[in-house]
């Protein structure tokens, strides 16, 4: 099988000026295959978190190497990090960070829009085939802030409401149905077309 993750004497270390030097990661070699799901164990501190923000691209390493995909992103600079994260990785963290202040259809957009390689339309017919697929379609336009009925942080992950999920399904998709509010992020892709 194909390495999808690897790390090679992987270490963190924080410390200095004047804090106290704490090695987390001790030169971690690990390798994870392509189609494979593995659960990370350890006693709360040893260092899951650490390992896990390594390998999502989202802390840098104090010495050795994170390949992803047979790209070691350890190497590269903050854009192309952050490039990589917005291509490759898709992240599901323990407590939801969806933008309050847009639908979750937008939530689900701005991410591509940022990537700036599709058309705005595609972009959202996308980001709702989605949703529907993950019978999320009924709630693309809640604002995750805003709806007591999206209230757990599973449901947050997910955009989703179980109690609502059938009782406000637009008659037709958001492309053709509705006014959109995506535009107004700043830092969406200049190629969105305006609405
Ligand atoms: N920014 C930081 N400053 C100081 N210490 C830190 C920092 N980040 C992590 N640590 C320390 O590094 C160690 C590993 O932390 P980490 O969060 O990776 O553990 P964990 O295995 O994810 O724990 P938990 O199971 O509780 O989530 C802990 O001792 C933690 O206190
Ligand atoms: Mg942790």
């Amino acid at each position: 099988m194909r390495p999808l993750v690897e790390t090679k004497k992987l270490v963190r270390a924080l410390g200095g000026d004047g804090v106290e030097p704490l090695t987390i990661l001790h030169g971690i070699d690990l390798t994870i295959d392509d189609g494979t799901f593995v659960a990370l164990t350890g006693a709360s501190g040893s260092g899951k978190s650490t390992l896990l923000y390594l390998l999502g691209t989202l802390d840098r390493q104090t010495s050795g190497e994170v390949w992803l995909d047979g790209v070691e992103v350890s190497g590269l600079d903050d854009d192309d990090r952050a490039r990589f994260r917005n291509e490759r990785l898709g992240f599901v963290f323990q407590f939801h960070f969806l933008l309050p202040e847009f639908t979750v259809l937008e939530n689900v957009m701005i991410p591509m829009l940022r990537r700036g390689d599709k058309p705005r339309d595609e972009v959202e017919e996308i980001a709702y085939t989605t949703l529907e697929l993950l019978d999320l379609g009924p709630l693309w336009q809640r604002k995750p802030g805003r709806s007591p009925a999206v209230s757990s942080s599973g449901s947050r992950s997910r955009g989703r409401s179980p109690t609502t999920r059938r009782s406000s399904s637009p008659t037709n998709p958001p492309a053709t149905s509705t006014p959109r509010t995506a535009s107004s992020c700043s830092t969406c892709s200049p190629s969105s077309r305006a609405s």
